[in-house]
C-alpha cells in the first residue's frame, strides 16, 4: 500500500505508522499501518484493517478533543488509512494515564489486574525503544531537560482533562476506560510563543477498553495475550463510536478494504475550517495562560 505514495518524501516510518511532508509548510501526513508490536518490538504481526481503524479513531477523537479546547496535532483525514496533522517537536515521553490497574502496572506493583484505582494515576516513560521505553519521574524530566516545569504542568493538565473526557466519552458506549498513553509536541507560534500539542494517535494500539458489562478486552491486549478476534475487538469500539456501519467491515472473516474505502468522510467541520487557514499563521486554541 505504501508504495502507491513513493513520490512523497517519508520523514519517518515507525513500528505502526509512517509520517510523510504534507501537503502544506508545517504538515506532516500520517500513514496507519496494519502492522502491530508489543512487548517493546519483540512480538510482531499484521493486523489487516487495523490501520483504517485507528486512523478513523484517531480522527474522531482527535476532532472531540480539540472542541472542548485541547489542542491537537489533527488538521484533517485525508482517506482511510492517513490524516493531515500538524508538524511538531515531539517531547519524548509517553505520558500514561491509568484508571483501572492491568498491565505493567500489575506486574511492577504486584496489584491485582481490575482494581479500580480511587483516583487517575499519572506515569511517564522515556520514548527510547533502544532502552525498552523505561519509567522516569518529575525529577529526571527536569534533569535531562526533556520537559521544564512550565511544559509539565501543560502536559499534565491536558492529560488530566483528555482523560475525564474520554472516560465520560466510553462510558456512554457500554466501554471502560482502563488506561492510556498520550504523546505531546511544541509548536512554535507567529510571536515565537510556545504551544504544547496533543500529537500521535488515540487508538486501541495505546487505550485498553474493556466492555463494561463483560470486562471483554477488545483492545490491543487481544494481541499481546493472543486472545484472537483482535480486529473485531478494534472494529467493536469503532462501531460503538459510530464510525463503522453497524454491519462491520469484516466479510467471511476478512476485513473489507472496499467496503472500508466507501466509508464516508469523518464527519470534521473544524478540521474543514482550519485546512482553509495558514497552518504556521494561525496559532491553536487556548494557548498556555490562557
Ligand atoms: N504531529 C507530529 N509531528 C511530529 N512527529 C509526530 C507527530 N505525531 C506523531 N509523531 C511521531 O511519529 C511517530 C509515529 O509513528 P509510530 O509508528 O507510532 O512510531 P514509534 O514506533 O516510534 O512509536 C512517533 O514517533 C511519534 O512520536
Ligand atoms: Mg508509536
Amino acid at each position: 500500500m505504501a508504495s502507491m505514495f513513493n513520490r512523497r518524501k517519508m520523514i519517518y516510518e515507525g513500528k505502526a505508522k509512517i509520517l510523510y511532508e504534507g501537503t502544506e509548510p508545517g504538515t506532516y501526513i500520517q500513514y496507519f499501518k496494519d502492522d502491530a508490536s508489543a512487548f517493546n518490538g519483540q512480538k510482531k504481526a499484521t493486523i489487516a484493517g487495523k490501520g483504517v481503524l485507528n486512523n478513523r479513531i484517531s480522527s474522531h477523537i482527535m476532532t472531540k478533543l480539540e472542541s472542548i479546547g485541547v489542542p491537537t496535532h489533527f488538521l484533517r483525514s485525508l482517506n482511510m488509512r492517513e490524516q493531515l496533522v500538524r508538524q511538531v517537536e515531539v517531547i519524548p515521553l509517553e505520558v500514561v494515564v491509568r484508571n483501572i490497574a492491568a498491565g505493567s502496572m500489575c506486574k511492577r506493583l504486584g496489584v491485582k489486574e481490575g482494581t479500580i484505582l480511587p483516583n487517575p494515576v499519572i506515569e511517564f516513560y522515556l520514548k527510547k525503544d533502544e532502552l525498552g521505553d523505561p519509567l522516569v519521574n518529575e525529577q529526571h524530566i527536569f534533569t535531562f531537560g526533556w520537559a521544564d516545569p512550565f511544559e509539565l504542568e501543560e502536559i499534565i493538565g491536558q492529560t488530566y482533562r483528555v482523560n475525564d473526557y474520554l472516560n465520560g466519552l466510553f462510558a456512554g458506549i457500554g466501554l471502560r476506560l482502563v488506561d492510556f498513553k498520550l504523546e505531546f509536541g511544541r509548536l512554535w507560534g507567529e510571536y515565537d510563543e510556545l504551544y504544547i500539542i496533543l500529537a500521535d494517535e488515540i487508538s486501541p494500539d495505546n487505550c485498553r477498553l474493556w466492555d463494561a458489562k463483560t470486562n471483554e478486552k477488545l483492545d490491543k491486549d487481544r494481541f499481546r495475550h493472543d486472545l484472537g478476534n483482535v480486529i473485531e475487538g478494534y472494529q467493536e469500539i469503532a462501531k460503538r463510536l459510530g464510525l463503522v456501519p453497524q454491519g462491520g467491515l469484516i466479510s467471511d472473516g476478512a476485513f473489507d478494504e472496499k467496503l472500508a474505502e466507501g466509508l464516508e468522510e469523518i464527519d470534521n467541520e473544524l478540521a474543514r475550517e482550519r485546512r482553509l487557514r495558514a497552518v504556521n499563521k494561525t496559532p491553536p486554541k487556548s494557548p498556555r495562560g490562557v
